[in-house]
């Protein structure tokens, strides 16, 4: 395996863009390909089967690119398919829940934990059994948070509503006394100036974006994986539909210009 191959990232949409973001700023000599399953966004309302079952033929996708590695910039898909894809696939590949988990653990002083997430991300609980592997003593609290994509991808990220859905989902955690909220959801750090404006000063936000750039690198080091400085990095998207929407949306928050977005259909690889 050649350390000058790409690393295919994958989302249901754009929300595993907050990641690319994060890699692109950690790891600046790596070459990305984006997939994001646009089409069929969102994952957080489906069943487990169904996201093994995208996030599979995604895997394929990326593979038939060549990649040297795969992260999944999403927490359903990561809490539902990465143990299946592990055991199926040959290449390195790591998720998002379990270094947010430990960057919550790290952050904690009241050991009082939120979660916010979708859905599927809250019901597997999969946050928390990752914390408390790490301190048993620690309470933590799930909250899905199923508007949030929605107001997300509709660009309303500071906006009267999103404020108001944002203090109808916080106020459970809140009551808790929580001091960390982890943005359970690659859209969620979009929302970072909302949610921190209700939840206040005294709770520290976790993007688990960062501590996945960070592991990627290590898996990478430690496989020695790591591309060469100095690589010519073209970064290459694709979706399963909406191209035009995907890359001015792409355009509005990576550090780096998209001049055009493939359209792939994914069942293709089915
Ligand atoms: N970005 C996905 C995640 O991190 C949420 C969007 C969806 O429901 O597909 O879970």
């Amino acid at each position: 395996m050649s350390s000058q191959l790409p690393i295919g990232v994958f989302d249901s949409g754009v929300g595993g863009l907050t990641v690319v973001k994060e890699i692109m700023s950690q790891l600046p000599d790596e070459r990305i390909i984006y997939f994001g399953d646009t089409a069929r966004v969102p994952y957080g309302n489906k069943s487990q089967e169904t996201v093994i079952k995208y996030s599979r033929q995604i895997a394929r996708f990326l593979l038939s690119e060549k990649v040297k590695a795969i992260v999944i910039a999403c927490n359903t898909a990561s809490a539902f398919a990465l143990e299946t894809l592990t055991a199926e696939l040959d290449v390195p590949i790591i998720g998002v829940v379990r270094p947010g988990a430990r960057a919550a653990a790290e952050v904690t002083k009241n050991g009082r934990i939120g979660v916010i997430g979708t859905e599927g991300t809250v019901r597997s609980g999969l946050y928390g059994t990752y914390i408390r592997e790490l301190r048993p003593d620690v309470e933590v609290y799930g909250k899905a948070c199923p508007l949030f994509v929605p107001l997300v991808e509709e660009g309303l990220h500071d906006d009267e509503v999103t404020e108001l859905m944002a203090k109808r989902y916080l106020a459970p955690l809140l009551a808790k006394s929580v001091d960390t909220i982890v943005l359970g959801c690659t859209h969620y750090p979009l929302l970072r100036g909302v949610v921190s404006k209700v939840a206040g000063d005294g709770v520290t936000l976790v993007n688990p974006a960062y501590e996945t750039a960070r592991d990627l690198r290590e898996l990478l080091a430690e496989k020695d994986l790591l591309a060469n400085s100095g690589t010519q990095r073209e970064h290459q998207f694709f979706v399963s539909d909406g191209a035009e929407q995907f890359r001015a949306f792409a355009n509005s928050i990576l550090p780096c210009e998209m001049i055009e977005t493939d359209a792939v259909n994914v069942k293709v690889f089915a």
